[in-house]
């Protein structure tokens, strides 16, 4: 199977669904022709550059992973459209994040492509990220009010979490426990509120809800020190962006926080204000990707697949909780 399209739906035929996402396939075409339809606007400009991003692909993970917990949980055709709509509305959220984070990272190319920022520049694209939380928060508005607080509390916790971390940029203080606070909000906030709404949309009982929620966060903890593994490792034909992205914009990643710790050279370069030109900065990318720094990123990325493997061992046995499962597990080997 084509690993880049492995959670990607719309054009993905049957045989290069990835294994997870498979057994939601109808669902997932579903929410993609619904997602789309949300991007049009009567300003051409608006709808070309949300065209742009979210049609350019992308693994559609957050999607997958919500119709599989609500699934998973019991839920029920009859509710399935919204579900769909939950779903949606945390990829748009996601798609939103993406669009205002590469003008935060100056991050020039996204999915292999130029980024939005790069092609559109800041303020369009800027205004086209408020369009989709716009969007999102049309589309979940008719869900109970808990549910809606739920979603915008991971929007506040993203917005914090990428100011958090913009506080730690190009410096050596920042110590493992913040960079887990740091990537609890801007990543693993969507993927706790998606198992929380999707268990809550399914009929589940508080217990399973809360359970749905610390596995959305452990799931989102693991994808985001993979993803800080990634930027340093590349290829930058199977990661989309340059190598070393994180490293030239300051980023306090897994890697960089575990190397700091460890290797004093390194340090003094991330010390001396983070000149990473040239050499330096070839330096600093082979510290950081030193076996025993990339070994410990991955076994903290394990931790967290474990703990959610833990909380799906309580739900009652299912063709969807063992998609689940799968997909928790890729979470380690994935390579895009
Ligand atoms: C990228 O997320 C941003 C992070 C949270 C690391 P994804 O890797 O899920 O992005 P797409 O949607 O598949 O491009
Ligand atoms: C990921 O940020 C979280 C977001 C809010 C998008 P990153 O800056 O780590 O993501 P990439 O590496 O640009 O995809
Ligand atoms: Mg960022
Ligand atoms: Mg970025």
């Amino acid at each position: 199977m084509n690993k880049a399209k492995a959670y990607q739906i719309g054009p993905v035929s049957h045989a290069e669904r990835s294994e997870p996402g498979r057994v939601v396939e109808a669902d997932l075409i579903a929410a993609e022709a619904r997602l789309s339809s949300l991007l049009d606007s009567s300003e051409r400009l608006i709808a070309e550059i949300c065209h742009y991003l979210v049609d350019g692909g992308g693994k559609r993970l957050r999607p997958t992973f919500i119709l599989l917990v609500y699934r998973a949980c019991g839920g029920v055709d009859e509710k399935i459209d919204d579900a769909i709509d939950a779903a949606i509305a945390l990829e748009l959220i996601h798609s939103a994040t993406l669009l205002h984070d590469d003008i935060v990272d100056g991050g020039m190319l996204r999915r292999g492509k130029p980024s939005a920022f790069a092609r559109y520049g800041a303020g369009p694209t800027l205004i086209a990220g408020d369009y989709l939380f716009c969007r999102a928060f049309e589309l979940c508005g008719r869900f109970e009010e808990h549910l809606v607080r739920t979603a915008a509390q991971a929007c506040i916790q993203l917005t914090e979490g990428e100011v958090m971390e913009g506080r730690f940029r190009h410096s050596t203080a920042a110590n493992l426990k913040d960079y887990i606070a740091v990537i609890t909000r801007k990543t693993a906030s969507l993927f706790s509120a998606g198992g929380r709404v999707a268990s809550d949309l399914a009929g589940a009982n508080g217990a399973t809800i809360d359970a749905m929620w610390r596995l959305g966060n452990a799931v989102g903890l693991a994808f985001q020190m993979i993803d800080d593994i990634l930027d340093i490792m590349g290829p930058e034909e199977k990661i989309g962006k340059p190598v070393g992205s994180d490293l030239r914009a300051g980023i306090p990643s897994l890697p960089v926080v575990l190397g700091i710790a460890r290797n004093p050279e390194l340090r003094t370069i991330f010390r001396n204000g983070w000149h990473l030109d040239g050499a330096n900065f070839d330096r600093a990318l082979d510290m950081l990707r030193a076996p025993e720094v990339v070994a410990e990123a991955r076994a903290m990325a394990a931790e967290q697949v474990r703990i959610a493997r833990e909380l799906l061992a309580g739900l009652t046995p299912s063709p969807f909780r063992e998609s689940l499962g799968l997909l928790i597990d890729e979470q380690v080997h994935r390579e895009v």
